[in-house]
Parts: structure tokens; C-alpha cells; sequence
């Protein structure tokens, strides 16, 4: 079986063929370029194409895809909003992707963010290395004895609920499902937890129903001085009042691994670029905003397991029999 990666990074092809000794069958071609109308047809004769979080999987893609002879799109990664599910139905393409890795390295993300935005790291760090020993502005809150809201109890959500128990944090959460067995959580409305929360942390994945659920009048019902941590999707957060309230100073801090215009940043190294609108500038102008480009992912746990999956993902599929918790379409 060929798979084609695209928009392959060093990390990616380190912990791939760390194990490509597992999956003989398997063989990979690694490109760095992203997938577009314009490269499918470097996956020419491929069964598949790897894909990741910012990939264009879109419509045309797919359909390009498909008139490539392409059957299966392996997504290393486990959000799919970004992948056309409609046009990859009409094309009768197997979508796969890797639904946990490793919910934990998402969640610590999320707390490092939470502590660093609360504890006025990236100052700290910034000061002391130009000789400025001054403690003025870099004063924080105790989570300890604060209320934790999480929204969306799923993996990465229930994993982020522990850490905040762990800090000694009251835990409320809102989930559309809520999970009976989850221990120690308090499920409310949204509104009640928005309402409730000394830090609001997002886990729950983007649809229709969750796109901008973070606006005025949502961060209106907020604490002021709340601190708020995206580690989901960026266009859970209508960016612009986002801005507004920052300026209104309703936030304590915003700690943010994703937000809208993230896609053709993500993994992109643009220090030469002039970047095309001020959205993610204005962001980084505050000094209660952090914001990292997407790696909550980003440990050598997580990566393994990804590789893992993937390359399972792609035999059951050449055995014609994928797992269904992996199977998107
Ligand atoms: P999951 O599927 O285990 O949990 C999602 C939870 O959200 C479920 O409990 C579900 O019931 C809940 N939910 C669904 N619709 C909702 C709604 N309308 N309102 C409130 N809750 C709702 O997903 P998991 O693994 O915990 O991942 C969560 C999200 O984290 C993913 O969708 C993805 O967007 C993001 N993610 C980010 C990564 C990063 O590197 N920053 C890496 C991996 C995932």
C-alpha cells in the first residue's frame, strides 16, 4: 500500500519511520508541500494521502484526489472539520482518522497556557533575560480555590477536569452530552458555567452548533478577570469580539493554541511575511494574550501514538476492514 504525506514536518517523518518497520505492506512517500488542487497529482497512483489538521481538504481537493485514483484519505490527526465529508462521500473515499492520542498532551497544553497568561510567564521570561529583576505587572491569581469550567467532557476535556483537580479547582462543565460517570464535575448549563468560571477552558470540537459559541454576548455572561484558553478549534471564538473584550478588559488573560486565522500560519515558519490581515496581529499586541501555533499535540507520546494509528489506520483499510471508531466515512 502507497501513501502519499503532505505538508510532512521533520517531527512527522521521525516518529513515522521510527516504526515503518512494523508495517512492511506500508510504504511512504514524505512531501513537504501542503495538499491543493495544485499538488494532488504528486499522489498519483498512491492508495492514499495523509492529511493533518490545516491540510485543504477540501471539496475540489477531493474530487482531484478521487480523478487521481486516491481512495482514502488518513487523517493524522483528530479533528476532520476541514475535510469536504460531503464530496468525500460523492467520491466514495474512506476517511480515517486518529481520534486519541493523547488526550493528556492536549490538556497539559491547556493548563501550561492557563498558568503561563495567570503567572505573566512570558514577561517573566522576557524581563529577567534584559536584566530586569522588577516583580511591577507580573502579578497573578492562585487557581487553587477557584472554580474551572470546562466545556466539552470528552477526552481532552475530562483530562483537562483532572489537572484542575488537581490544582485544588472547583470543576463545573457544560457538555451537550453530558458523561454520567465522570466523577467530581459538576455539569451546568453554559450559561452557568460561563457565568461561574475564574477560567473557562474550550475542549469541544467545531460544528455548526459550536462555531462562534465564544461572542459578545457569551463573553458578556463571563466573570470579569476571567481567564479564557482555546486549545480546540480557533472559530469556536469569534475573534473580533474577542478583541473587543480584551480591550474591555473583561480578561484576566487569554491563552489561545488555535484561533480562525491560524490556517496558513499553522507550522509555517513567516518570519519574512507581511501577513495579509491584522486580526492575529492585534491578538499579539495585548499583554494578557498568548498564543501558540497549534501544538498542543505536540509531544513524543502523542506523535508515537499518532504514527501508530495511522499506519493501523491505512492496513485495516488495505484489509478492507477499518475500525469503526477511526472511520469518519
Ligand atoms: P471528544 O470527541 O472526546 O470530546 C468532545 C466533547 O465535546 C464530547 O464530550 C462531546 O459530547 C462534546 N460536545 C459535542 N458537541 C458539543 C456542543 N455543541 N457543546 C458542548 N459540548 C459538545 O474530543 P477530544 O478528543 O476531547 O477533542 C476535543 C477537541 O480538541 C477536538 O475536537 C479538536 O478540535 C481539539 N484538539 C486540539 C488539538 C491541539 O493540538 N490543539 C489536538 C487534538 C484535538
Amino acid at each position: 500500500m502507497k501513501i502519499v504525506f503532505f505538508d510532512t514536518k521533520k517531527y512527522d517523518q521521525e516518529s513515522f519511520e521510527k516504526i515503518m518497520n512494523s508495517y512492511p505492506e506500508i510504504t511512504i512517500e514524505f512531501l513537504d508541500t501542503d495538499l491543493s488542487t495544485h499538488t494532488v497529482s504528486l499522489a498519483r497512483g498512491a492508495d492514499a494521502v495523509c492529511a493533518f489538521v490545516s491540510s485543504d481538504v477540501s471539496a475540489p481537493v477531493i474530487e482531484a484526489l478521487a480523478g487521481e485514483g486516491v481512495k482514502c484519505i488518513l487523517m493524522r490527526c483528530a479533528g476532520y472539520n476541514n475535510v469536504d465529508l460531503d464530496m468525500a462521500k460523492k467520491c466514495g473515499m474512506t476517511v480515517l482518522r486518529v481520534p486519541a492520542y493523547s488526550p493528556e498532551a492536549v490538556a497539559e497544553h491547556a493548563m501550561a497556557l492557563a498558568l503561563a497568561v495567570n503567572r505573566h510567564i512570558h514577561k517573566g521570561y522576557i524581563k529577567v533575560r534584559e536584566n530586569n529583576f522588577s516583580l511591577i505587572g507580573l502579578t497573578g491569581v492562585n487557581f487553587h480555590g477557584k472554580t474551572a469550567g470546562i466545556i466539552g467532557t470528552g477526552k481532552i476535556g475530562i483530562a483537562m477536569a483532572e489537572i484542575c483537580k488537581g490544582f485544588g479547582m472547583k470543576v463545573i462543565a457544560y457538555d451537550k452530552y453530558p458523561n454520567p460517570s465522570l466523577q467530581g464535575v459538576e455539569y451546568l448549563s453554559l450559561q452557568e458555567v460561563l457565568g461561574q468560571s475564574d477560567l473557562i477552558s474550550l475542549h469541544c470540537p467545531l460544528t455548526d452548533e459550536t462555531y462562534h459559541m465564544i461572542k459578545k454576548d457569551t463573553i458578556a455572561l463571563m466573570k470579569d478577570q476571567v481567564v479564557l484558553v482555546n486549545t480546540s478549534r480557533g472559530a469556536l471564538i469569534k475573534t473580533d469580539d474577542l478583541i473587543q473584550g480584551i480591550r474591555d478588559r473583561k480578561f484576566f488573560g487569554v491563552g489561545l493554541d488555535v484561533y480562525e486565522e491560524e490556517v496558513d500560519n499553522v507550522f509555517e515558519n513567516r518570519e519574512d511575511d507581511i501577513l495579509e490581515t491584522s486580526v492575529t496581529a492585534r491578538l499579539l499586541s495585548f499583554p494578557n494574550v498568548i498564543v501558540t501555533s497549534h501544538q498542543g499535540f505536540l509531544t513524543e507520546e502523542a506523535l508515537e501514538a499518532i504514527a501508530h494509528t495511522t499506519l493501523q489506520n491505512a492496513m485495516d483499510y488495505h484489509e478492507g476492514n477499518p475500525r469503526k471508531e477511526n472511520l469518519v466515512l
